[in-house]
């Protein structure tokens, strides 16, 4: 799996075909989208214009909680397959474990089937706790690959991060500039920053992939995407890291994140 892709949400399907052309041609080969993102045409077109084979490209899609079922997986799977004009998926992820519905359990049975059948390679979920993964573990045996959770240096996720080491599962950060937010102006990013004369994305680009994580920035801009995609010829040395993590609000501050067990009610 690449360390880094791109995120396509919440482009339409004519700016991700246009955006994921792009961001193929600078290097991008993980591509980051969702049933819910309404724009999975438009990923398809755009990996297509790019003209890359197949096999170098790595797509990540979700299905929603009307899939929540053995079939209903097969279904989503098969659709989405239909939509970006694909014949695999290289990871299908369970979008949120909505889980007053009491189905993902069963959402997690149909990717462990579907991947048997070989038309995912890879199977996970997103937005789980710890306390939703103990259920898969418990009910099932088979441990998720892949956990793509909201995850910034205010946002730090330490508990989270901590149960997928022990489990194996790979993190992925959604969400890993903060969305926008002013997290790209804290004064120790900035001063990093300026100090390694890097941007402060790439700083907390690199936070993330020192800290063992996947991440899927979005941009729109073909010179961020550049940006963005420029991390892999520096390394954090654990002074900056712990000063970066010095931004993370704890336990306290995931009160401030969507929570998984009441998003989507
Ligand atoms: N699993 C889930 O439930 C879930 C939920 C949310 C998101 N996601 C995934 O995670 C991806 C990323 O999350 P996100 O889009 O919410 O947030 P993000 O990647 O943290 O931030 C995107 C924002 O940052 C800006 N930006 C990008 N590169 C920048 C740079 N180098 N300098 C300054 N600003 C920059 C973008 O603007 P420009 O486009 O103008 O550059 C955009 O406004 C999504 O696209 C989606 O694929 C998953």
């Amino acid at each position: 799996m690449p360390r880094l892709g791109l995120g396509t949400w919440p482009l339409d399907d004519h700016a991700a075909a246009d955006v994921v052309e792009r961001a193929v041609g600078l290097g991008y080969r993980l591509v980051d989208t969702a049933h819910n993102y309404g724009n999975e045409r438009g990923v398809g077109a755009g990996l297509r214009a790019a003209g890359v084979p197949r096999e170098e490209l790595f797509v990540t899609t979700k299905f929603n909680k009307r899939s929540h079922s053995v079939r209903g997986v097969r279904r989503a799977a098969v659709e989405s397959m239909r939509r970006m004009g694909l014949d695999y998926l290289d990871l299908l992820l369970v979008h949120w474990p909505n889980p007053w519905r009491d189905r993902y359990v069963d959402a997690w049975r149909g990717l462990v089937e579907l991947q048997r059948s070989g038309e995912v390679r890879a199977i996970g979920v997103s937005n789980f706790k710890p306390a939703h993964l103990d259920r898969l573990l418990a009910e099932t045996g088979a441990v998720p690959e892949v956990n793509q959770i909201q995850l910034d240096p205010r946002l730090g996720r330490a508990t989270a991060r901590a149960y997928h080491a022990r489990h194996g599962i790979v993190t992925e950060s959604w969400s890993p500039l903060g969305a926008g937010s002013d997290l790209l102006d804290e004064p120790v990013i900035a001063r990093i920053a300026a100090e390694r004369g890097r941007t402060p994305a790439q700083i907390v680009l690199r936070w993330h992939l020192d800290l063992g994580c996947v991440v899927v920035p979005k941009s729109a801009s073909s010179r961020r995407l550049a940006e963005n995609i420029a991390v892999f010829d520096f390394a954090l040395d654990a002074g900056e890291l712990a000063a970066i993590g010095g931004l993370d609000r704890g336990p306290g501050g995931e009160a401030a994140a969507l929570d998984s067990d009441t998003f989507g009610h």
